[in-house]
Order: C-alpha cells, then structure tokens, then sequence
C-alpha cells in the first residue's frame, strides 16, 4: 500500500475525479476526509469506501467559503490527528466566448479553482507544519500547456494554481511540504458526456477528439487518481513544482492527424 495510514483530503470528491481518487487512495491504505459541497454527492462515496473496508469521513465544503474550508480542515484533524495530503481537485470546467462572459463567471470559475487552492492549501499547510510536513497535489488541465478559444477564466485560474504551486514548492521545500500539478487531458466524467451530448454528430466528435489524442481515447478517472497517489506518495520524495501531464500524449501533438499518409515527405522517393 502506497498511501498506509496517510490522512487525505479530497476536495471535489463527489463526482468524476475526485470520486475516484477518494476510492482509490482508500484501496492504497489512506484516511480519506473527502470534501463535498453537498451531502447527497459525498455521502455515498464516503459509505461505499467504508463497505469495501476502506476508511473515509464525509466533510461539507466549499472551497470557495473560507469558513468552510477552515471547518473541514478542522473536522479532518479532530478525526485523524494531522494532514499528510491535500488534493485541490474541486473545480468548474468552463468555456463560453470570452466577450459574452460576465463578472459573475468570471468570480465562479477563479473562486473555485484558484481562491479554493489558496484557501484549502493554506489552513492544511497550517496544520502540516505542526506535524513535519505533507504533500500537495493540484489537479490543473492540459490547458496549463496550450489553450483553447471560449477557456479565458479557466485557464486564468489553473495557470494561476500552477504559478501557487510552484511558488509553495519553492517556499516550504525545506520544511518537508512538496506541491505538485497534476494535469489531466480529456477524462472521461460529466465534462465528457456534456462535450458529446453538445456536439451535432456523436461519431463525427469522437472521431475528432480521438485524432487529437494520441492514445486514441479518453482517459479513466482512475488513470488520474494513480498519477495522484505516486505524487502524494513516499516514493515522488524527491519531485516537487512538478507539473505532471497525464493525457495519452495530448500536449506532446502538434496538429491533429492528418486523414491521409504524408509518410515520404521530404526526402522519401519520388
Ligand atoms: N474531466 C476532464 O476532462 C478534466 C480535464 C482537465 C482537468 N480537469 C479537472 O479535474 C478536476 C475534477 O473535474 P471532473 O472532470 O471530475 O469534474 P466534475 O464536474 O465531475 O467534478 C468536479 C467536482 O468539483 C465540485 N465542485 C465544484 N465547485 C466546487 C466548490 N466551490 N466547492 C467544492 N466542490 C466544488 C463539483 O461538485 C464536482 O463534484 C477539476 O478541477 C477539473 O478542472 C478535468
């Protein structure tokens, strides 16, 4: 188990990724608080983790209200004793054209992604001082490499938590606290269904998302939370202000393939 006995918090954790990193960090041994806006998404998580022997407490927050987040902080210590890990993974995927977006958008997406890891990174870095250190994981997107037209507040806000978590790196790297990024490509939770519901033609869509990734496919929630549990983990000891891009190859493509063979050229027979 790579997690044994580790406290973690999840923020997010009702749903899509979070979900599973809550399942997955239990099955590697660790104490989950996973934190929730609401009840009635976080509760069963936390229940089925408890019936398949794991250990996890529901926590309500959200990340975006200081007082919440300085409760489930506070519940997390008075259950478990400290904060070993934090996964910042709550978030609002967002794209609209930048000139019809309004302020109220604009406050949503940075109040969630980027004020809620301020918010949640300071009250656990708080607590892991206290008890000799902890790890920090940042769930940020391929965006935080290249963006796309409609993603203004979102990329805002991630390439501002990739900014903090380099900046925490450097500031607690003596003081046994490593902060990471961790960037998915397309995963495959609501934000996935909601692209192929919107699109006109499903199999044309697939198509198109498949030839911008090189793996040919979406990734699993679970394929994001083992790249989590290594970077929470003992054995990443030595990686901290990391960005880690975890995304079939995403990031590494130019241009979507081309549907023709262009093998020979410039220097191949002619
Ligand atoms: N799915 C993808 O393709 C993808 C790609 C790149 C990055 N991400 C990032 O991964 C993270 C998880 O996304 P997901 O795909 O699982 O989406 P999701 O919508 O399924 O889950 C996001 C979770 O965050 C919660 N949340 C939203 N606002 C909150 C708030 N103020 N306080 C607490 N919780 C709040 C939601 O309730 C939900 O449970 C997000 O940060 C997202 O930006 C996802």
């Amino acid at each position: 188990m790579k997690l044994k006995d580790k406290i973690a918090i999840i923020t997010g954790s009702g749903a899509g990724i979070g979900r599973s990193m809550v399942e997955v960090f239990a099955r590697q041994g660790a104490k989950v608080a996973a934190a929730s806006r609401r009840a009635v998404n976080g509760q069963p998580v936390v229940d089925a983790v408890v019936s398949a022997g794991g250990e996890a407490i529901f926590v309500r927050c959200d990340v975006s209200v200081e007082k919440d987040v300085r409760e489930m902080v506070a519940k997390a210590v008075e259950e478990y004793g400290r904060i070993d890990i934090l996964v910042n993974n709550a978030g609002v995927n967002f794209v609209k054209p930048f000139e019809q977006t309004q302020r109220a958008d604009w406050d949503r997406v940075i109040n969630t992604d980027l004020l809620g890891t301020y918010l949640c990174s300071r009250y656990a870095i708080i607590e892991m001082l206290k008890t000799g250190g902890g790890s920090i994981v940042n769930i940020t997107t391929v965006h935080t490499m290249a963006s796309l037209p409609g993603a203004g507040p979102y990329d805002a806000a991630k390439w501002g938590m990739v900014g903090l978590t380099k900046a925490l790196a450097v500031e607690y790297a003596t003081r046994n606290i490593r902060v990471n990024a961790l960037s998915p490509g397309l995963i495959d939770t609501q934000i996935w269904t909601d692209i192929q519901e919107a699109a006109p033609n499903p199999q044309e869509c697939l198509a198109y998302w498949k030839s911008n990734i090189p793996m040919g496919r979406v990734g699993s929630p679970e394929e994001i939370a083992n790249v989590a549990v290594f970077l929470a983990s003992d054995e990443a000891s030595y990686v901290t202000g990391t960005n880690i891009f975890a995304d079939g190859g995403m990031t590494s493509q130019l241009i979507s393939q081309e549907p023709f063979a262009s093998e020979t050229l410039g220097g191949g027979a002619r």
